[in-house]
């Protein structure tokens, strides 16, 4: 059976920079950098312009990691997509960025399988499984495994949606996950989930169980209230229970490899908000120097937060060849994840 390893990681975010000062003046939002700072830890995001979208955002993160993992496009087997804003209902955005990387294009298609995983904040770990799977049980020797969102498109930016509108931004990650005999590569992980939790942190946008699955007016025109259109959240809920699955989740997995923490030379946790991590981390004890962080340039970018992370850092020099990583996330579902490489 051959490891899987991450041999390549790439990244993307939109130009435009928008400050929580930017989100009280150019939008009205009563809001201060005071309350998200200190809440949050969260300084700026990044906002697509329109007419961008998703899959527009994974093109430059997977060409990204395609040139640094040392092989062409046309040596990807299969492509899996984690979003929780994709470009449409459906089909799933893998398949529009198969076309965008050109893989459909001339005498040679790759007709490569592409894979949509929706597990919000958990979906790139829920992918890296996926991924790890199915390169070790022979099924595939690289796979294009990307997170990316567009969340600025359904963002509640007034006043009435601060307390979600504020924390989210724009951003795309990927890796390549491929095959070796090398004694290098993804570990192991362990995934989680508790449905009771499902409307705790959600976006309805439409119910099949209604006829028709979006209210119609007397002209047959769409409307969507705005308590279905907008993502909801219970902060606090999501707080508790992130810290206590995040803890667990994290000791598990390193369970299974007779680890403790003290053996793991740097974390990636999932960028929600630094608060939940600084508890994450002063709980565990770790240092500050073996935790990344950008949400204070990016805010949360969901499934893309963890492939963003290690992309900025492999580039940056602080992820280097191997070290041991671990992967953390937590988020809608609730679900939540952690994986750990051989880097
Ligand atoms: N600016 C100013 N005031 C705000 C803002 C804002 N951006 N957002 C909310 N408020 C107000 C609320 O309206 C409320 O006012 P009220 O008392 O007059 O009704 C007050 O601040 C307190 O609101 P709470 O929601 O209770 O604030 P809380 O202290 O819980 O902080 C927060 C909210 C930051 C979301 C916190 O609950 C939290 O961090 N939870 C974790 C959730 C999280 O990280 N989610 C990320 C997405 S999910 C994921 O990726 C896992």
């Amino acid at each position: 059976m051959p490891n899987a390893y991450i041999s390549g990681t790439g990244f993307h975010v939109p130009p435009r920079v928008v400050t929580n000062d930017d989100l009280a003046r150019d939008y009205g939002i009563d809001t201060t950098n005071e309350w998200i700072v200190q809440r949050t830890g969260i300084q700026e995001r990044r906002f697509a312009e329109e007419g961008v979208g998703t899959s527009d955002l994974a093109l430059p993160a997977a060409e990204m990691a395609i040139a640094r993992a040392g092989i062409e496009k046309t040596d990807l087997d299969m492509i899996v997509f984690a979003t929780l804003s994709p470009d449409h209902a459906f089909p799933g955005t893998g398949v529009y960025l198969q076309r965008k990387l050109g893989l459909l294009d001339g005498a040679n298609p790759k007709f490569v399988p592409a894979l949509d995983v929706r597990n919000q904040c958990s979906g790139f770990l829920y992918g890296l499984a996926t991924a790890t799977s199915i390169v070790q049980a022979g099924g595939a020797r690289h796979i294009l495994l990307v997170g990316a969102e567009t969340h600025s498109a359904a963002l509640d930016l007034t006043t009435r949606g601060r307390a979600v509108s504020s924390l989210f931004g724009d951003g795309a990650g990927a890796v390549i996950v491929s095959a070796t005999e090398e004694d290098r590569g993804i570990r192991a992980w362990k995934l989680g989930s508790d449905g009771r939790f499902a409307d705790h942190l959600c976006q309805k946008v439409w119910d099949t169980t209604k006829r028709p699955f979006i209210p119609q007016d007397a002209r047959g025109i769409g409307q969507v209230d705005p308590s279905m259109m907008w993502a909801s959240m219970d902060g606090r809920q999501v707080f508790r229970h992130a810290v206590e699955r995040m803890i667990g989740v994290l000791m598990e997995t390193c369970l299974k490899l007779g680890l403790t923490g003290n053996d793991i030379d740097l974390y990636a946790f999932h960028q929600a908000n630094l608060r939940v991590n600084q508890y994450v981390q002063h709980q565990l004890g770790i240092p500050d120097e073996k935790v990344l962080h950008n949400i204070e340039r990016y805010g949360n970018t969901t499934a893309a937060t963890i492939p963003l992370l290690l992309a900025e850092a492999e580039q940056d020099g602080r992820l280097r060849r191997g070290m041991k990583v671990a992967m953390v996330a937590f988020g809608s579902g609730f679900t939540w994840g952690a994986a750990i490489a051989d880097w």
